[in-house]
């Protein structure tokens, strides 16, 4: 059931929406276009973006036939925590622009379905917030940029809110060129910043208002290098994934640095255009991870909109997969129940996904599902 919200706007029925698709149009329909153009767009042509969709749909799924599938489980274990389901939040920068509580909707919706969370660096809210707004895992995703002095203390209130890791992001020299927000007139709307930069922007002499434009200058660098993965590394008690990697080489350097493990990923189609999707980057990468070190931990994002993708991830060698723009759709839906639809959505769809290929847990999920020839 739908109907006309205060505002004109269509009010959705959470019930009604019955995948991560309808999710997405019923955003669509509801965000304005300065939010959307920033959420949705990639960068330059969008190739890579449109592309991390279409990848997982090549790969077809051989299931097996006439197994027992009665006792079923999705659960997993990453970084020593007991997870329900292969599948995080990916940091996704600004949740206050898709709805008033933001972060804390979404921290509040992991919490119910037991889901980690990825907490960007340009987040809306306080990270020490949104750790205390979960019983979830948080992590902290970084950049470093030209304060190593900012980068740190970042890590260290990641520490003492209680984080459980690290993602560093590898993929930032500079920022993507991203034509829809320049169409769009992308700004920070009154009352929704990036607070935990701006926390230490007077440490570094860089400006405690205005706009984006100057803060985003200073939060990456072209100068960043692995001695930085290393330093980090060496420097916070909390494991480190390198998040936007897409080589085996880069893997295997990632781990000599003293990375925990790796985030296959390309922004979302928001960096380098004509990066490889994810689906064709993730299985080498994979392989090298686990010769290298079979503790090791392997996430992809990128276009993971069904459990079949999920499946497919599996199958080619991640642990688990991460959901970015799902997350944002959801929340500019329905606050924390619109997050709270999209991973029960997400999380039923894998269940029943794995009970059709035949494996009835995800120690069943091995590489000749996707060619058993
Ligand atoms: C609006 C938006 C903001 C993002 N912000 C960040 C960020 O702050 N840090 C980061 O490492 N990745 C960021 N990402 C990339 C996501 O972490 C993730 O890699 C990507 O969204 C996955 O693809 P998907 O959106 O197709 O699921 C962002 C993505 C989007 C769409």
């Amino acid at each position: 059931m739908t109907g006309r919200g205060d505002d004109g706007s269509r009010s959705v029925d959470l019930a009604d929406l019955l995948d991560l698709t309808d999710v997405e149009a019923a955003a669509l329909e509801r965000l304005d276009p300065m939010t959307l153009g920033y959420y949705a767009g990639g960068a330059g042509e969008e190739r890579t973006l449109r592309s991390n969709r279409a990848a997982w749909a090549e790969l077809d799924l051989w299931h097996r036939a006439l197994v027992d599938v009665s006792t079923r489980s999705t659960a997993t274990s990453l970084l020593g925590l007991d997870l329900p389901a292969p599948v995080l939040v990916a940091p996704t920068a600004l949740h206050r622009l898709a709805h008033p509580d933001g972060e804390l909707a979404t921290a509040r919706a992991c919490s119910d379905a037991g889901v980690p969370m990825v907490v960007s660096s340009l987040a809306s809210t306080l990270l020490e917030d949104v750790v205390e707004a979960t019983s979830a895992p948080v992590l902290l995703q970084l950049y470093v940029g030209r304060h190593r002095e900012v980068a740190e203390a970042l890590v260290e209130r990641a520490e003492r809110a209680g984080c459980v890791g690290i993602q560093l992001t590898v993929d930032t020299p500079v920022w993507g060129e991203r034509h829809r927000e320049h169409r769009t007139g992308f700004h920070l709307p009154d009352g929704v910043d990036v607070v935990n930069l701006r926390r230490h922007s007077p440490d570094v002499g860089a400006p405690t208002t205005g706009g984006i434009g100057e803060i985003l200058g200073w939060t990456v660098s072209p100068t960043i290098t692995w001695d930085d993965l290393s330093w980090l590394c060496g420097s916070t008690r909390l494991p480190v994934l390198t998040k936007g990697v897409c080589r085996p080489d880069d893997a295997r350097r990632a781990l000599d640095a003293g990375a925990a493990g790796v985030v296959v990923s390309n922004h979302g189609g928001r960096q380098l255009d004509g990066a490889p999707a994810t689906a064709r980057s993730l299985g080498a990468v994979a392989e090298v991870v686990r010769d290298a070190d079979p503790a090791a931990v392997v996430l992809v994002d990128g276009g993971v909109r069904t459990g079949a993708d999920a499946l497919r991830a599996l199958a080619l060698g991640a642990h688990a997969v991460q959901l970015g723009r799902p997350i944002l759709w959801g929340l500019a839906v329905g606050g924390q129940a619109g997050v709270a639809r999209v991973l029960e959505l997400f999380t039923s769809d894998l269940d029943r996904t794995l009970a059709l290929a035949g494996c009835a847990s995800l120690d069943d999920v091995t590489a000749d599902l996707l060619d058993p020839r």
